[in-house]
């Protein structure tokens, strides 16, 4: 079993999150495979129907991980692979409902993972985030032992709190977890909103024919990592023995400055509003993020290839395709 491919054979595999951003992307891949069944629990929070991938392999259930029954049920066809994406998203929407992010990211995972356990799974990858575990105090670029104690929101310390939880788990039960730090994830399906993530909020903004608002100088850089990259590693992460009971950093190891960034896409759908400079939020306090990837590299051969226009091309062209959709349904 040498190619990554096989590890997913016949396999059936939970995507808890899996009509999100990140995991409607996995689930595509998870499709493409020679999978047997993928089951996606998802409770439609920051998601939409009209984005969940479709096909005869995939039965999408809607429910919360917070809730037994569902978890019962999604843990009754025994899955062989669970990847445990269903958060609570992200830095502003915990700092404005810090119980309810502790709720999901914090009770959520050990729940799940309570049912992993149980239904002896053969991987468990779990999707922790760079930003969330490495503080000021961790050196750049950021090496995975590297975690930092002095956090700047709820969200990043649940976020660790969350690899704490399946730490536990591999280190009493033997389960074989993986531990995935993504970095600024960017590309088709994510739908911008008030709590989502700078690319797509941007691409929208823009659209619209509106400035882009960038806090802070515009000089402060992000490791932004397309998705589709993101989901070889995740893919990566259930093939390899090696990846059990490790944590990976999954970026891109490049820097890119927000203001360029703000330019790069104004230019692409043609806006000429030009950026709006306001205020650094208070909690926002690292000015850059830079992943270390020699290790995701050594250990699951895990190299990104999309370069970073490139990404920004596919993303606009999804925006583009989806543009009706993404109008009606972004919240703000
Ligand atoms: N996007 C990034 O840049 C990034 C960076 C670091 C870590 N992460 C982590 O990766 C994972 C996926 O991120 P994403 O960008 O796809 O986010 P997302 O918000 O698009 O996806 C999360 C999904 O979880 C679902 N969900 C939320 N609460 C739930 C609950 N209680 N029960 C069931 N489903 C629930 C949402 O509806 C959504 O579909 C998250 O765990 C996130 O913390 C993301």
């Amino acid at each position: 079993m040498d190619r990554v491919e096989d590890s997913f054979i016949n396999k059936t595999v939970l995507v808890t999150g899996g009509a999100g951003a990140i995991g409607g992307n996995l689930v595509r891949k998870l499709i493409d495979l020679d999978t047997k069944k993928i089951t996606i629990l998802d409770n439609l929070s920051s998601s939409y129907e009209w984005n969940i991938p479709k096909s005869d392999k995939v039965q999408f259930i809607k429910g919360d991980i917070l809730d037994d029954v569902k978890l019962k049920w999604v843990f009754k066809s025994k899955p062989d692979i669970v990847y445990h994406l269903a958060a609570h998203f992200a830095n502003q929407n915990s700092v404005d409902k810090p119980e309810t992010d502790l709720m999901i990211n914090g009770l959520g995972i050990l729940k799940v993972l309570e049912y992993a356990q149980l239904c002896d799974v053969e991987r468990f990858i779990y999707s922790s985030s760079g930003c969330g575990v490495y503080g000021l105090d961790s050196k750049m670029p950021f090496e995975e032992h590297d975690v930092s104690i002095n956090l700047h929101t709820p969200y990043q310390v649940t976020k660790l709190l969350g690899e704490l939880y399946t730490n536990y788990y591999h280190n009493l039960y033997n389960l074989p977890i993986v531990n995935a730090r993504f970095f600024n994830s960017f590309g088709p399906g994510e739908v911008p909103g008030k709590y989502r993530n700078v690319i797509p909020n941007f691409f929208y903004w823009s659209m619209k024919g509106l400035p882009l608002p960038i806090t802070g100088t515009g000089e402060e850089t992000r490791d932004f990592t397309y998705v589709g990259d993101i989901t070889d590693g995740l893919l990566a992460m259930a093939h390899y023995e090696k990846a059990i009971g490790e944590a990976f950093n999954l970026g891109a190891s490049r820097e890119i400055m927000i203001k360029d960034l703000a330019s790069w896409i104004n230019e692409l759908t043609g806006n000429d509003a030009g950026i709006n400079f306001k205020e650094r939020r208070d909690w926002d306090a690292k000015s850059r993020l830079l992943s270390c990837i020699n290790k995701a590299g050594n250990v699951l051969n895990y190299k990104p290839k999309v370069e970073f226009r490139d990404g920004l091309k596919e993303t606009h062209q999804w925006f583009v395709d989806n543009w009706d959709n993404i109008q009606k349904f972004a919240e703000f």
